[in-house]
């Protein structure tokens, strides 16, 4: 149902084995989101967090414990239920861009949207590539656009589905600061207007100040669980 938890994570954890060696890397994990939060998970380079967002994102299976997404316990959906979960709810903004090189700007934010079965795809892929800046970019490739333009047309084609729930990994890792500072103001401008449940993966704690939640992890295990001062809107 409605829940206002759009995310439940208990006792999770997850242990890679490679031939008889077994590694953790995710370790008595439990915490919640609120709908429409912002929240950041913040540690350093190998604590965990793109683990965490692959199994909160239902992309991944969990050695132990339970993941509840938009109301939903993943364990009981197959592999197409939770691409299904996905396509419908979630959004991902990753630090590599990760568009379509064979495809346009526009077609890079309309073409899942299309497949989604949308029938005004295109009209409202212009309407967030205008919103990002890019409207006079949507026929160029992304080989023929900066980094930071690429993130904002990957900031379109997330928000274009109007997600419920939105996971950013390292959103600025691969952009000089002015352009990360400018990417990362857009994010925010764009989720405050679509009231989206948004999560930060960074290990920039400065970033993370500019969400209303820090989950802090070290060797994938939480430090602190924290609210920060910014206020709920
Ligand atoms: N598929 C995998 N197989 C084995 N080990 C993995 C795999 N994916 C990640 N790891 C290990 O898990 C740990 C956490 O990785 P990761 O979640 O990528 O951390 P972070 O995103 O915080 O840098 C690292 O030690 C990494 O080497
Ligand atoms: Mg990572």
């Amino acid at each position: 149902m409605n829940t206002p938890k759009i995310l439940k994570i208990t006792g999770l954890e997850k242990t890679y084995s490679s031939g008889n060696k077994q590694l953790t890397v995710l370790q008595n994990i439990s915490f919640d989101v609120d709908r429409g939060q912002t929240f950041s998970i913040v540690g350093p380079s190998g604590s965990g967090k793109t683990t965490l967002l692959g199994l909160c994102a239902g992309l991944d299976e969990p050695s132990a414990g339970q993941i509840e997404l938009c109301g939903q316990d993943l364990s009981t959906l197959n592999e197409d239920q939770r691409a299904q979960l996905r396509n419908k709810e979630v959004g991902f903004i990753f630090q590599n861009f990760q568009l379509l090189p064979t495809l346009t700007a526009l077609e890079n934010v309309s073409v899942p949207l299309e497949l989604q079965g949308a029938k005004d795809a295109e009209k409202r892929s212009m309407v967030l590539l205008e919103k990002v800046g890019l409207a006079d970019r949507s026929h160029h490739y992304p080989s023929q656009l900066s980094g930071g333009e690429q993130q904002r047309v990957a900031l379109a084609r997330a928000f274009a589905n109007q997600p419920s729930i939105l996971f950013a990994d390292e959103p600025t890792g691969n952009l000089d600061e002015d352009t990360g500072e400018k990417v990362i103001k857009l994010l925010f401008d764009l989720n405050k207007e679509a009231g989206t449940t948004l999560i930060i993966i960074s290990h920039d704690l400065e970033l993370a100040n500019r969400t209303q939640q820090i989950l802090r992890l070290k060797g994938g295990q939480i430090l602190t669980n924290q609210r920060t001062s910014v206020l709920q809107s």
